[in-house]
């Protein structure tokens, strides 16, 4: 999710201009192409009538509301398994097809598809109006990138963010894949994001304050070398997409500790370079102020009465 303090917008000839500044400045932030203008967009899709829709389908605004962090019941929570445990189904079979020469599009085209044939709605579809069913995140791109016609090549790193609605409940769960040969410290920067996700797991029980996650994530990012990007926030989740409470990865001082029957996502964006980023002109691309490479892993999880439970493996 998109935390709107940080919110930067530049067109295509103000990021060319800054890249090449970057490049004259020849920082090492390693191998890999940048993402500087986005691609062509097909078409919007329709989801089958049999589907049952989310508020925002036709219109994309969200109406579902709540106030403060809800606690599930355990109805509710089977539900919730039973979203989260489909979406991380279809990540896995996502995470397979992505190779050299994929389109991002083709992405989409593959996880709609198994979305929709599972008898759920793929959540991002017009969700504030983004336009396709999953985000696709390339090297530079730092989070909600929209599937397009540029073709995976190798050396690429893809975070693909799945989330599902299934039964009136929303899962939601990403990786960054490998594409190809990547380089060092493209596979460092990934390793290193997937251990600030699980190192951040591990702490969650009843009791513990929602503010130590971020301070956990932020120490451990340091340690390894890379930096959060704080624009993006973890959140709760249920028959809502996104509710209270915000899980900030940078040390803050969010009220609120964590209590059985919690459902909320942990999704740390970690970088090679600055914490900056930009939207682009489609309002969603979010990039790297310095074309700095970005990795994002994203759970959700089940605050349980002894511990934590990892609702999307
Ligand atoms: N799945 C993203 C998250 O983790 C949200 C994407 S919103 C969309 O919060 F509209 F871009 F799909
Ligand atoms: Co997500
Ligand atoms: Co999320």
């Amino acid at each position: 999710m998109f935390s709107k303090s940080i919110m930067k917008s530049l067109n295509y000839k103000q990021l060319s201009f800054l890249k090449n500044l970057w490049s004259k400045k020849k920082v090492e932030h390693g191998k890999f192409s940048i993402v500087v203008q986005p691609g062509k967009v097909s078409p919007q899709k329709k989801v089958p009538d049999h589907i049952s829709k989310p508020s925002y389908y036709a219109t994309g605004h969200p109406t579902e509301f709540i106030d403060h962090p809800e606690i599930k019941n355990l109805e509710q929570i089977q539900k919730m398994r039973n979203s989260c445990k489909l979406a991380a189904n279809i990540l896995k079979k996502v995470g397979s097809y992505v190779k050299v020469g994929v389109t991002t599009d083709d992405v989409d085209n593959f996880t709609h598809d198994l979305i929709v044939s599972s008898g759920a709605y793929p959540s991002p579809l017009n969700y504030k109006n983004f336009p396709k069913s999953v985000c696709t995140s390339v090297n530079n791109v730092a989070c909600h990138g929209i599937p397009d016609d540029r073709k995976l090549e190798d050396g690429d790193i893809i975070n693909v963010d799945i989330t599902v609605l299934y039964n009136g409940y929303h899962g939601d769960c990403s990786k960054t894949f490998l594409v190809g040969n990547v380089d060092d410290l493209g596979k460092e920067l990934v390793k290193a994001t997937e251990t600030c996700l699980e190192e951040a797991i591990s702490i969650c029980k009843p009791g513990v304050k929602f503010c130590k996650i971020g301070e956990r994530i932020e120490h451990k990012a340091k340690d390894l070398g890379f930096t959060v990007v704080p624009a993006f926030i973890g959140h709760g989740i249920g028959h809502y997409f996104h509710g209270p409470p915000d899980i900030c990865h940078f040390t803050n001082d969010y009220p609120g500790e964590m209590r059985a029957g919690m459902t909320f996502t942990i999704e740390p964006v970690l970088s090679t370079g600055g914490e900056e980023i930009v939207i682009l002109d489609d309002g969603w691309t979010a990039v790297t102020l310095d074309f700095s490479r970005t990795a994002q892993f994203e759970h959700t999880v089940l605050i349980t009465d002894t511990g934590v439970e990892i609702m999307t493996i």
